[in-house]
């Protein structure tokens, strides 16, 4: 029986280029992606961007540009983005394809259908940067959006199409109750339940025409669009072919990735936009906190502490930005990110931690053994001890990982590595291969310490897949086992060694 995964991320707006939080978020489903597949699952990965909406419209405005050729500019830099940052996804959204906009029109057809959605006059407050309505309570106390203060809330007197969420609101927080893994971690879900705990306003599902073009237009009135977020949260099912039945195994499994700023649109609206058109709710929603610039300041072109992910790539390589990301961001609260702080870890990390251990005694093992890797003899308690902690250290990547747990599993890894840079130190090799009776223990300490590496890095084969396909090239290593989990002795001794790179190559 083959098991089924799918996993979202948001869709990112176009009207900027992508940052980090976009890398990031894109990064994470791909780790997951790749823990997922490691462990026997069929997956589909979906990113994309999100076209529609006020924003982006303006933002193609700006340039001067039709809005057609602006949309596909920026789609291809996206996709040629997360290509660069090794995003394994099997579906790239864009929703101003013909079949998602059909699709949504169905979709409010059938909610309409269902006297759920009337049409009546509203004033009120409007976030463009949010592409959100805005309760009094949400702004500053200078009436601005806390998330865009430079943006300016707009005020809107219009007549629009509501969808009723009040309705739904009990059966919603039941589901919560009922479903406790539905959001994680807990304090975003309590922060839904906190979100839940009043009655609902109706979602303003719609703009008008002379005010917004670039959307889906309303099946049952010409003059208006729809609102930009109920379409985009609609591609979660488009991009899986709904309403074609061949979407239901999939969506069974599904699991959203977002930031902390959206939850409100996928832990309210959309459940409910879900049971107003009769369909199950998604599985899961994995919520996490922003990336800040170093000493908690907002990242800001104006400070200059704006970490341009091409940059990174450009600099470092993209698996430096990929174990950043991976390694430091914290589930309960902001994590701080600069350019300095990503270099430091690369190149005491990985460089020092990881590939220096697996050059010096890659190396060494071709210069004093005719290139190749030797045969072990005897194992001695050292050489257990640490075979031992390298399984315990990767054993948590053989086995489903949530996106809060990611950084502690790169966490066992670093300090797996710290004990096995020990143990290469105390065995020393270069002196045991000096003596024609402590030869045979320096192979043996060569081979462990090499089987190690490759251990360490099939289970790394998930977060920086580039870096540790080479080294597994370099180690002439088998394919890994599948499913996969941490597995000793599987380099052939005696066998020859591939090229030695360098693969983490010291930056500054
Ligand atoms: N288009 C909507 C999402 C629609 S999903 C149906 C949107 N787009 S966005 O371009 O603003 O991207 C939002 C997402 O980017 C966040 O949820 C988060 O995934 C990511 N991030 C944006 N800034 C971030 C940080 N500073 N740090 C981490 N991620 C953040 O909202």
């Amino acid at each position: 029986m083959s098991m089924k995964s799918y996993i979202t991320t948001p869709i990112y707006y176009v009207n900027g280029s992508p940052h980090i939080g976009h890398a990031f978020t894109s990064i994470m489903a791909d780790i997951l992606k790749r823990n997922r597949m490691a462990l026997g699952h069929e997956l589909k990965l979906s990113t994309g961007v999100d076209e529609h909406g006020q924003k982006n419209q303006e933002a193609a405005a700006d340039l001067g540009m039709p809005i057609d050729d602006f949309l596909a500019m920026r789609c291809k830099e996206f996709q040629g983005v997360f290509d660069k940052l090794d995003v394994a996804y099997d579906y790239f959204v864009r929703t101003s394809r013909e079949g998602h906009k059909q699709a949504v029109a169905g979709m409010e057809q059938s909610i309409f259908d269902r006297d759920l959605i009337i049409k009546k006059n509203y004033t009120g407050t409007y976030c463009k940067g949010c592409e959100e309505f805005k309760k009094d309570s949400d702004l500053t106390e200078e009436g601005q959006c806390p998330l865009h203060p430079t943006m300016k809330v707009e005020q809107t007197d219009e007549t629009n199409y509501f969808l009723k969420m009040e309705p739904f609101r009990e059966r919603l927080l039941q589901h919560i109750a009922d479903n406790p893994d539905f959001v994680q971690p807990e304090a975003f879900r309590n922060e839904l339940k906190q979100m839940l705990s009043e009655p609902l306003d109706d979602l303003c599902i719609s703009r008008p025409k002379t005010r917004v073009t670039l959307g889906v237009e309303l099946p049952f009135d010409t003059d208006f669009v729809t609102y930009v977020w109920f379409d985009a949260l609609a591609n979660y099912l488009t991009n899986i072919d709904w309403p074609d039945e061949s979407y239901a195994p999939w969506w069974a499994e599904c699991e959203h990735l977002i930031g902390k700023d959206i939850l409100k649109p996928h832990g309210v609206y959309w459940p409910i936009m879900l049971m107003a058109a009769g369909l199950p709710l998604p599985k899961k929603l994995s919520v996490h906190s922003h990336w800040v610039g170093a000493g908690g300041m907002k990242m800001s072109k104006s400070i200059g502490n704006v970490v341009d992910p091409m940059e990174v790539i450009a600099e470092l390589g993209v698996d430096a930005l990929r174990w950043y990301l991976a390694r430091h961001m914290r589930a309960d609260s902001d994590s701080q990110i600069s350019v300095d702080f990503i270099k430091q870890t690369y190149n005491t990390e990985l460089g020092n931690k990881i590939g220096n251990l697996l050059s010096r005694a890659a190396k060494f093992s071709k210069a004093r053994f005719d290139g190749k890797l030797p045969a072990p003899g005897a194992l001695t308690e050292a050489d257990e001890a640490i075979r031992k902690s390298v399984i315990a250290a990767t054993e948590g990547l053989g086995g489903w990982i949530s996106l809060a747990e990611i950084p502690a599993r790169m966490q066992s890894i670093i300090t797996v590595a710290d004990e096995m840079n020990n143990y290469f130190a105390e065995q020393a090799p270069w002196e045991l291969i000096k003596n024609d009776d402590t030869r045979e223990r320096c192979q043996t300490v060569i081979y462990v310490t090499l089987d190690c590496l490759r251990v360490v890095m099939e289970a790394l084969t998930q977060v920086i897949p580039g870096s540790a396909g080479r080294a597994l090239t370099m180690l002439n290593a088998p394919d890994a086992v599948h499913p996969w989990k941490p597995e000793l002795d599987r380099l052939q001794g005696d066998s020859d060694l591939g090229d030695i790179e360098t693969l983490f190559p010291r930056v500054q």
